[in-house]
């Protein structure tokens, strides 16, 4: 990233930030914070991981049910932010939300481990749980439903594509005197503008 003179595109000066930190991070080189709001306007936030982007945008799969399922769902907005420690970089982004295609759902899923794809039916994620044993349990009972068939994709499970309006680069600087560069456009078909931040 030229902070000087910035590339056009945002997208592909975070794929190149994103290819630089799969060759240093030391795990979990796609993980990004996820925030939302709830029912109340009350911040939410939790780790999640990108498994897909282009110049639509930042696509990651969860339980459509799940805690952030249903922010997202109720107000269609979202944050992330990826922080690169081995890097000194962060990277966020803000905008609106979709949920994948059914087509790009099923893809992404049959592409996992069956143990992964049983564990989505498994999971209801983020309601109670007893005990370690309720979920064992549920996890036996799809492992038998679904013996010798593929696991279909549970309609509850999907991604969510996070169309960016602003992207912001943050590259560390001596003396806390770091470069800050953000992309914002008004919609996602109009073109990028940037502004340089003080750090
Ligand atoms: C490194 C890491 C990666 C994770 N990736 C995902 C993910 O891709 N999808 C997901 O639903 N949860 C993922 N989680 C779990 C979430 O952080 C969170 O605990 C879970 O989704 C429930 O969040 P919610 O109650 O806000 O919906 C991940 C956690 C960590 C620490």
């Amino acid at each position: 990233m030229d902070f000087q003179s910035p590339p056009d595109n945002p997208l592909t000066a975070f794929a190149a930030w994103l290819s630089e930190a799969e060759k240093t991070e030391p795990n979990d080189p796609n993980a990004m914070s996820v925030a939302t709001v709830d029912t109340q306007g009350m911040p939410n936030v939790r780790v999640v991981l990108l498994k897909g982007v282009s110049d639509e945008g930042f696509v990651f799969y969860t339980n459509l049910e799940s805690a952030k399922g249903q922010e997202l769902g109720m107000t269609a907005k979202a944050a992330l932010c990826f922080h690169w420690k081995s890097l000194h970089r962060q990277v966020r982004v803000r905008g609106d939300v979709e949920q994948v295609s059914d087509a790009e759902a099923d893809a992404y899923y049959a592409s996992r481990a069956r143990g992964s794809q049983i564990g989505a039916w498994a999971s209801q994620q983020s309601t109670p749980l007893s005990d370690r044993e309720t979920l064992e349990a549920r996890v036996a009972e799809f492992e038998e439903k679904f013996a010798n068939q593929d696991v279909p994709r549970p309609s509850h499970w999907s991604g969510w594509l996070i169309k960016p309006q602003e992207i912001e680069f943050w590259q560390d600087g001596d003396f806390r005197l770091h470069d800050r560069i953000v992309y914002r456009r008004p919609d996602d078909v109009s073109g990028w503008q940037t502004v340089r931040l003080f750090p």
